[in-house]
């Protein structure tokens, strides 16, 4: 990238997704992508799925930002990501297979904290009780501010692999060897933690390249001109303080935290732009208050993790046309699953699925200064048509605790999917877009006080209905109307 001191600092905006991650970031990063020089991470790890589809085909990210498709752009890992070495040095195969080199693209933070063979061990073992995606991200936060145990680092970055592999490679090993001790077969998985630990230093050498020391390396950047987007992983409401303990992740997902994880100092934000999507999911246990099906479907998929039933077993028992019929908000949920793909992007397990609900993105808003929304998965709506409630049903209030059919929803007119299929086979241009569905954006944006610039009609980047940029916004709406106002 080049950047002309002449015309002044950059500024850098926040991407998060509003609800419990997979709400399509990935796809609108890699949208508006070309308005920035850098797209960098300040959290998580492999714990993400982004998926894009793109020309060459469907590719599923992890720890890379999304905006691989960008020559232009730079990407930057920040030090508040926790790595996956292996995996990543995967990824970056995976990526050339695709003919994308990222060698002269992508900064590593040295800071970064290292998924140890340990964190997997641990998260394998515990993280059941709270759905976790297993990938040791968890355990390895707890490392990170742990410090020591035992009066022994716990936690190592990315910098002790390269600066002292041998050390650094003993005390992963030590580790791990505390944890199996008492194991029957601790003799045989050592010998696989073994290899794991050599795998991780060949990628950390790999890497090496990549890796920055240079702590002000996006502050430069930025006072140079760069304008960076910062691509938040899971999302709000999976958020370790803001979100419903245990049921959550554990790093920090929300917007403010960009400026610790991504290595930038705050003067430089500009907007905070939130990603939702119209039929909601949620992977993982915990409370979801607009989910269909309620309790009966938090069952289903606790047993669907532990059986490992996924997207073929449903398939080859359910017509979901029939299920959209039925009227048990269950069988409604489980259709809308199908239909519209609903399913892990990493794990492959099915994803509980909601009614979209206004009155939790309003106080999302509120809460961390959303500037502007996009609302992926409106084409998907189309399917509420075949459905007993005769339109879109849309959540306004979260039912009273203990209360289970006392919440508050509002049914809007439904949109038609021959026209829905017209916009999109229309776009970029506007005018093909049902006037249902901008009925429906209006009163949206009404009620969560914030201006929805994008509607998803498909999963194509070109599938998004654009009403402004970020950066050119429109008019500041009224605050949003409480719930019941
Ligand atoms: P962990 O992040 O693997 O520790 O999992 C903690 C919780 O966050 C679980 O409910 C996961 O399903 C959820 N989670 C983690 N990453 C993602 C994601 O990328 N999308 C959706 N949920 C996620």
């Amino acid at each position: 990238m080049t950047t002309d001191p002449a015309r002044g600092p950059g500024h850098s905006d926040v991407l998060v997704g509003l609800q419990y991650g997979d709400e399509g970031k990935a796809k609108i990063i890699d949208l508006i992508a070309p308005d920035y020089d850098v797209v960098a991470r300040f959290n998580g790890g492999a714990n993400a799925g982004h998926t894009i589809d793109t020309p060459a085909g469907r590719v599923v990210l992890q720890q890379v930002p999304s905006a691989v498709f960008h020559p232009g752009c730079e990407l930057y890992i920040g030090s508040g990501c926790v790595l996956n070495l292996v995996k990543l040095r995967d990824e970056l195969a995976l990526l050339r297979t695709v003919g994308v080199d990222l060698a002269d693209r992508l900064r590593i933070s040295d800071r970064c904290a290292v998924v140890q063979p340990v964190h997997f061990l641990l998260d394998q073992r515990t993280g059941a009780a709270i759905g976790t995606t297993g990938n040791g991200i968890g355990p390895c936060y707890a490392d990170r501010a742990a410090r020591t145990r035992d009066g022994v680092r716990c936690n190592l970055q990315l910098r002790d692999l390269l600066e002292d592999p041998e050390g650094t490679a003993a005390l992963m090993l030590a580790a791990v060897e505390r944890e199996l001790k008492e194991e029957a077969d601790a003799g045989e998985r050592l010998a696989a933690e073994r290899e794991r630990i050599a795998a991780m230093r060949e990628s950390a050498e790999a890497l090496r390249p990549m890796v920055t020391t240079d702590r002000t390396h996006l502050a430069r950047k930025v006072a140079d001109g760069a304008r960076v987007l910062f691509e938040g992983a899971q999302s709000l409401m999976l958020d370790v303080v803001q979100g419903d303990q245990p049921y959550v992740t554990s790093s920090h997902t929300l917007p403010g935290h960009a400026y610790v994880g991504g290595d930038l100092p705050p003067r430089y934000h500009r907007h905070t732009i939130g990603v939702a999507k119209a039929v909601v999911s949620r992977v993982g246990h915990g409370p979801f208050p607009s989910e269909l099906g309620a309790e009966r479907s938090a069952a289903y998929f606790a047993e669907a993790c532990r059986t490992g039933r996924g997207r073929t077993e449903e398939q080859a028992e359910h017509d979901p046309q029939q299920l959209l019929g039925s009227a048990d908000p269950l069988d409604v949920g489980t259709a809308l699953r199908m239909l519209t793909g609903e399913y892990g992007s990493g794990t492959g397990r099915p994803r509980r699925i909601g009614l979209l609900d206004l009155e939790q993105l309003r106080e999302q808003v509120t809460l961390h200064g959303v500037d502007v929304v996009y609302l992926n998965k409106t084409d998907c709506l189309a399917h509420y048509r075949d459905s007993h409630y005769g339109g879109v049903p849309v959540q306004l209030a979260a039912a009273a605790p203990g209360a289970p059919g006392s919440e508050r929803i509002e049914v809007l007119p439904v949109f038609d999917a021959e026209q829905v299929r017209a916009a999109v086979a229309g776009l970029p241009g506007l005018d093909g877009v049902p006037a249902s569905m901008l009925a429906f954006k209006e009163y949206v944006e009404q009620r969560i006080g914030a201006p929805v610039i994008g509607l998803g009609l498909g999963p194509e980047r070109d599938c998004t209905a654009e009403f402004a940029r970020p950066g050119t916004l429109p008019a500041a709406l009224p605050a949003a109307r409480q719930a019941g106002g």
